[in-house]
């Protein structure tokens, strides 16, 4: 039985988009069955509705800082298509530590850095600020501190000199889309298993790959 997932947007949508084309295959073990977007201009929302996959606005604006009521909706419209499995893909709302216990373990998050360095706002600038040589992105379960939570899978990206936001956050994002359905696949499959603040997959292959950079100097 594929797992009833749910993807919550904020925006442009595009980690949506590779998670809905990944679960078109007939093996994937997460069936995508609603796409929640707080905002009801988020650019995703198009994109899946031509995907087939039913849409959902709930505001959360009107709701102001009442987080509860804002997610007591929300919760009411996941239980109403039976959702098993939540992955936020650029969903820009805080939940409260209610909500994120409930799902506990089954609700994913993707950040482009790899965390724990440069969680919050505007990572890519963070990263070039810091200097540092490699960056990426991370999959990781959600927990009530933002862009914190046990790490599923993290991809990273060589980080050169010229780089700015913009060329960081389109070569970051080429990893987010091939991270992020991975990640769902091992969490809907059932190979992940939570010890404390860790991650194991089961079965999952050593790997040698190295990444040096820079490559010359
Ligand atoms: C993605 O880069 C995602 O990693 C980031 O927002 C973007 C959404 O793009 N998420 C965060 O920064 C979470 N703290 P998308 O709407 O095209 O998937």
């Amino acid at each position: 039985m594929k797992r009833r997932t749910a993807i919550l947007i904020s925006g442009r949508g595009s980690n949506m988009a590779a998670l809905v084309a990944a679960a078109e295959a007939p093996d994937f073990p997460a069936a995508i069955v609603a796409v929640i977007s707080n905002r009801a201009d988020a650019p995703g929302l198009a994109k899946a509705a031509a995907s087939g996959i039913p849409t959902l606005v709930i505001e959360s604006q009107p709701f102001g800082r009442d987080r509860a009521a804002f997610e007591a909706a929300l919760q009411r419209a996941l239980e109403h298509s039976k959702v098993e499995l939540i992955c936020l893909g650029g969903f820009m709302r805080l939940f409260t530590a209610e909500f994120v216990q409930r799902w506990h373990g089954k609700m994913l998050n993707i950040h482009p850095s790899l965390l724990p360095s440069f969680p919050g706002l505007d990572p890519h600038r963070q990263a070039l600020d810091a200097g540092v040589k490699i960056s990426g992105a991370t999959v990781h379960f959600v927990t009530p501190e933002t862009d914190a939570g046990p790490i599923v899978m993290q991809g990273a990206v060589a980080v050169a000199d010229d780089d700015t936001v913009e060329t960081l956050a389109a070569r970051t994002l080429g990893v987010e889309h091939r991270i992020y359905p991975e990640a769902l696949r091992l969490l809907a499959a059932g190979q992940i298993r939570l010890e404390g603040d860790v991650c194991r997959i089961s079965g999952a292959a050593e790997r040698d790959g190295v990444l040096i950079s820079p490559r010359k100097i």
